[in-house]
């Protein structure tokens, strides 16, 4: 494979993704749906080659934007795809054109969908499925659980409008027997057993994100939403280890110089590393544009030849350098482990999480950004996705399972 493009690359194991998919589907039953997030680019994983590898495993998969579904249908995704993050209104005929689900979050950007479904070309009948969502406590999109039931049966009232899910979002429910979450639970069985007297039964009713998956089974109701489990990480230490789970990512470099530094040299901008005796220094292609944040400076630690390494200066936008000084047998060229799980080393997202002040979502997504992609399924490299030409951020030579 050609390092034209750049030579950090994130390998991704499409069959990792799949156990552990498989193994939420153990814990929750076989009956009930699952709808993987692969928003955001598939959490930096690349949001095409996942959603092919996991499509006939799942009932539906999970979006934020309308222009993401859009995106998975041009890929060839032909499964339920739900856009949880709603639109305002001007990308409305894309979505239908794509036979998007649309997650609504109040009366008028329903009567918007069921507007646009009217004026569709040629399509009178036309039905569009929503899912309307409900603030039970996270404070961010949906009807305030307190007009809920009221405002549900007056979107059902719209024409073209087929209401198949009801959700809500969880805002702490990576912690343990959560009164908070306890009681987003509590607001949301309220509603719907409101939604039951009144006659309106809506098929699916979901609420779980992984932390929920993991410890509140009262919420997965009839579909549940992992992100994060699906791409091998737990939402909290205390909920390591409740399923199993394959951690389905490396990031990779390679040592593009070797130099021997002498006592009192300084390294990178700012001169922040000082040598204090002389040390061999390897400087990688990798930096934070790559999503190696800045904050990860003199702290991180990469893995060359099985042994630790230490990130040393500030780590530039392309570039970062690392002590080589007791690694023999050291070479241009290496390959550097940045990230991986317990066997490959590297930092686990874990602890780049902790350095750079963040959670391992951040992480994920950041190293997704940059790196080219390639896709493994059972060891094996799949067939060229992506023209070679199509270069640039976020492009170079993507990889998918063969079909
Ligand atoms: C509405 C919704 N559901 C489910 C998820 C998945 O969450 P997690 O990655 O914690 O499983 C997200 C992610 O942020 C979300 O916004």
């Amino acid at each position: 494979m050609t390092s034209f493009y750049r030579p950090t690359i994130a390998e991704i194991h499409l069959d990792a993704i799949r156990a552990n998919i498989s193994q939420i589907r153990k814990m929750v039953g076989p009956t009930r749906k699952i709808m993987p997030i692969v928003k955001s680019n598939a959490y930096g994983h690349g949001a095409i080659p996942v959603a092919r590898a996991i499509e006939s495993q799942v009932e539906a998969l999970g979006v934020a934007f309308i222009y993401e579904g859009v995106e998975l249908r041009r890929g060839g995704i032909r499964c339920p795809i739900l856009v949880m993050g709603g639109s305002l209104g001007d990308d409305l005929p894309l979505a239908l054109e794509h036979e998007l689900t649309l997650a609504v979050r109040d009366w008028q950007q329903a009567a918007l969908i069921s507007q646009a479904a009217r004026q569709q070309a040629g399509r009178e009948d036309r039905m569009v499925k929503v899912h309307i969502e409900v603030d039970t406590g996270m404070g961010r999109l949906g009807i305030p659980f307190r007009q809920a039931a009221d405002e549900i049966a007056r979107i059902r009232e719209l024409a073209n409008i087929e209401v198949e899910g009801v959700f809500s979002h969880l805002a702490t429910s990576e912690r343990r027997q959560d009164n908070f979450t306890l009681l987003q639970l509590e607001r949301f069985r309220t509603i719907l057993a409101e939604l039951e007297r009144r006659n309106i039964h809506i098929p699916i009713k979901h609420m779980a994100n992984s932390g929920a998956i993991l410890q509140y089974p009262e919420s997965w109701f009839d579909m549940v939403r992992p992100g994060l489990l699906i791409y091998g990480l737990y939402p909290a230490p205390h909920l390591a280890g409740v399923i199993p789970l394959r951690f389905p990512l490396t990031v990779k470099t390679r040592i593009m110089q070797i130099h021997q530094f002498e006592a009192g040299d300084s390294i990178s901008y700012g001169r922040t590393f000082i040598c204090q005796e002389p040390r061999r220094i390897a400087a990688i292609p990798v930096g934070y544009a790559d999503g190696f944040s800045r904050v990860c400076s003199n702290r991180a630690e990469v893995k060359v030849r099985g042994r630790k390494a230490q990130v040393v200066g500030t780590i530039c936008m392309d570039m970062c350098m690392i002590d080589v000084t007791d690694i023999p047998q050291v070479q241009v060229g290496d390959e550097v482990i940045l990230l991986g799980d317990q066997e490959e080393g590297g930092a686990s997202v874990e602890r780049l999480a902790e350095l750079m002040g963040t959670i391992s979502y951040e992480v994920l997504c950041s190293f997704g950004r940059r790196a080219r992609r390639v896709y493994l399924d059972r060891g094996e490299v799949g067939e060229a996705l992506r023209d070679e030409k199509d270069f640039g951020e976020n492009r170079g030579t993507v990889f998918s399972p063969a079909r």
